[in-house]
């Protein structure tokens, strides 16, 4: 099967999306897939060609994220707008974050009736928004945290803001985008005057913020999960592990790992987790039943990665997200679940769904 691994796009996380896509090609080659790969450049522009399959032709460009630098000669033929068409039965996004983990792609291919694997266009969209997957999460019976979003406008009237925010939500708060990951831009205000620059570093970024009350004592946990066989099925738990409040960006990408100047894509690689973490029943029971819903809700398709945070003290737990397209595609947790399900495999899952 010819599959298109479409991957890189102008987000924030474009060299997760690096990474985890090389990842992916790799374990494809092991099923014998034939993996086309078709990288999106920071304006959108498609290539494809062999040397996209070496991780070392993509390079930091100023600012620090990756893109591929080189003269694609015959190689890299530009895609769309030269009319080449590519040969592909099936494809396969591994983008994260917006630009392309958010639905738009998968609209693009669902027009011109290429099947695509994972969370379809308007599934992916809704998953993108923070705020708008906690509403319809919370509709089935999910235990979410309360939240107040900003969008641009509302910073013109900050004080009916923050008297929202200390009224429904209290302080401390953490304040992030609503539709990017990894951390990024998320910050802790302790005060309420911490709160409009926390809002606006967010809002240059982001056209919405989301801020939410600081869960004490926190720890989180990340589960994936599939439709298979006629049921929904689990990944092992994860438990990253952090000495800080709370993770950001730098911290869950540049820190761990000990590799000084990593790039946020290698430090990723080695953040330090705990895999299958010995839970109570009734906690470990709660993951599951609010994953199962969850994903229920949201369209049952690929397989996503939901995050939770959890209160270690009272144990009470919150959905947090639900990742799409998770790094790494999750396949680490699919590797140690009760089941293990091998790498290509998850591929070839995720395959045959969007082909079936
Ligand atoms: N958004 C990143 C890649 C993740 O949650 O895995
Ligand atoms: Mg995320």
């Amino acid at each position: 099967r010819n599959v298109a691994v479409i991957f890189g796009g102008a987000s924030q996380e474009h060299d997760v999306s690096v990474v985890s896509a090389q990842q992916l090609m790799d374990a494809a080659d092991a099923r014998a897939i034939n993996v086309i790969p078709v990288y999106m450049d920071f304006e959108n522009r498609l290539f494809t060609g062999p040397r996209l399959r070496d991780v070392s032709a993509f390079r930091p460009r100023p600012g620090g994220l990756r893109e591929v630098r080189f003269n694609w000669g015959d190689e890299g033929p530009e895609l769309l707008g030269k009319g080449l068409r590519l040969p592909v039965d099936c494809a396969l996004p591994v983008f994260h974050g917006p630009f392309g983990e958010d639905g738009r792609i998968h609209g693009m291919l669902e027009l011109i009736g290429v099947p695509v694997t994972g969370f379809s266009a308007s599934g992916s969209a809704i998953a993108m928004r923070k705020d708008a997957t906690k509403t319809l999460v919370k509709s089935v019976g999910v235990n979410v945290l309360d939240s107040v979003a900003v969008n641009r406008h509302q910073r013109g009237n900050m004080g009916a803001v923050l008297d929202e925010v200390e009224a429904k939500l209290g302080l401390p708060v953490v304040v992030k985008p609503a539709n990017l990951g990894s951390s990024i831009g998320v910050g802790l205000a302790k005060t309420r005057a911490d709160i409009p620059a926390l809002l606006e570093y967010v809002l240059r970024q982001d056209d919405l913020a989301l801020i939410e009350p600081q869960v004490p004592n926190l720890v989180e946990y990340n589960i994936a999960m599939m439709w298979r066989g006629g049921e929904v099925v689990f990944s092992a738990i994860e438990q990253p592990k952090s000495g800080a409040e709370l993770l950001d960006f730098r911290e869950k990408y540049l820190s761990s790992g000990g590799t000084k100047g990593a790039l946020p894509s290698e430090g990723m690689l080695s953040l330090t987790r705990e895999i299958n973490p010995d839970l109570p029943a009734d906690l470990k029971a709660r993951i599951l039943d609010y994953s199962r819903r969850a994903f229920l809700i949201l369209g049952a398709r690929g397989a996503p990665r939901i995050d939770f945070m959890c209160n270690r003290a009272t144990g009470e737990l919150w959905f947090n997200e639900i990742n799409p397209i998770p790094g790494s595609y999750g396949f680490f947790l699919w590797e140690a679940a009760e089941v293990p399900l091998l790498y290509p495999e998850l591929i070839a899952h995720l395959v045959d769904e969007a082909m079936g």
